[in-house]
Formats: C-alpha cells, sequence, structure tokens
C-alpha cells in the first residue's frame, strides 16, 4: 500500500485524463467538476483500456410524461460516462459502475489532493 503522484492539479482542466504506470497495472485519473477519479485501466469486459476511452455526457430517451412515447435522445446534464474503446460497455466516472448493472464496476481507487498535488492511493 501507498500513494502515487499523479501531478498538480492546475496541469489538468476539466475532463482531462492521466493514465499513470504501476508495475504492470495502469490507472486513470480522471479530474470532472473540480473532483478526481481513479481507476484501473482494465475493462471488465475482455481488459480493454477503459479509461482511456471517450468522456461524454450519458445519453438518454426523452419519454414523454402522459403517453410514455419515446421524443429521441438527449445529453444528460449530470452523468458523465468513460466509453470504452473496444466494444463500447460505458461506466460512470463518478462511481466506476456500469449504468445498465450496477455489479460491474472498474476498480476504483482513492485520490487525494494534498497542497495542489493529486496522489493516488493503492
Ligand atoms: S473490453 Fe471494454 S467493452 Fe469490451
Amino acid at each position: 500500500m501507498g500513494e502515487i503522484y499523479v501531478g498538480r492539479t492546475e496541469e489538468f482542466g476539466e475532463r482531462d485524463r492521466k493514465i499513470i504506470a504501476q508495475g504492470n497495472m495502469e490507472i486513470g485519473v480522471f479530474c470532472i467538476e473540480g473532483e478526481f477519479f481513479a481507476y484501473e485501466n482494465n475493462c471488465v469486459h475482455q481488459g480493454g483500456p477503459a479509461c482511456q476511452g471517450k468522456i461524454i455526457n450519458k445519453v438518454e430517451e426523452v419519454i414523454h410524461e402522459t403517453e410514455k412515447t419515446a421524443h429521441g435522445l438527449k445529453f444528460s446534464e449530470t452523468d458523465v460516462h468513460i466509453v470504452c474503446p473496444w466494444h463500447g460497455y460505458e461506466y460512470n466516472v463518478r462511481d466506476g459502475r456500469h449504468p445498465g448493472n450496477k455489479n460491474i464496476r472498474l476498480r476504483p481507487f482513492k485520490v487525494d489532493v494534498k497542497d495542489g498535488e493529486v496522489y493516488v492511493h493503492i
């Protein structure tokens, strides 16, 4: 157990990420609205580099309130996803969980910010 220095907070813009290596493991560190999140760069599906995928807001279907009919798609205003580049599994960047099955999850790591420096605890 220990901590890995990732970088200074000002090196991260909104939705920036860094992939860091620890031995033969890679960890993706994400900055979303000033908060930091970290996950093993290892997709639950088939081990793809999930943390290197696109970062997009969750796509949601718009359902009419009374008719209950579909009215197209929109981007979520709150949920941000990482999309694994191999086959498209999506994970919520704030908890690492797949939106369709909360038991499917990227392995998370605790992130600390101390004096403007970002550390991941392993
Ligand atoms: S390995 Fe990530 S979606 Fe298949």
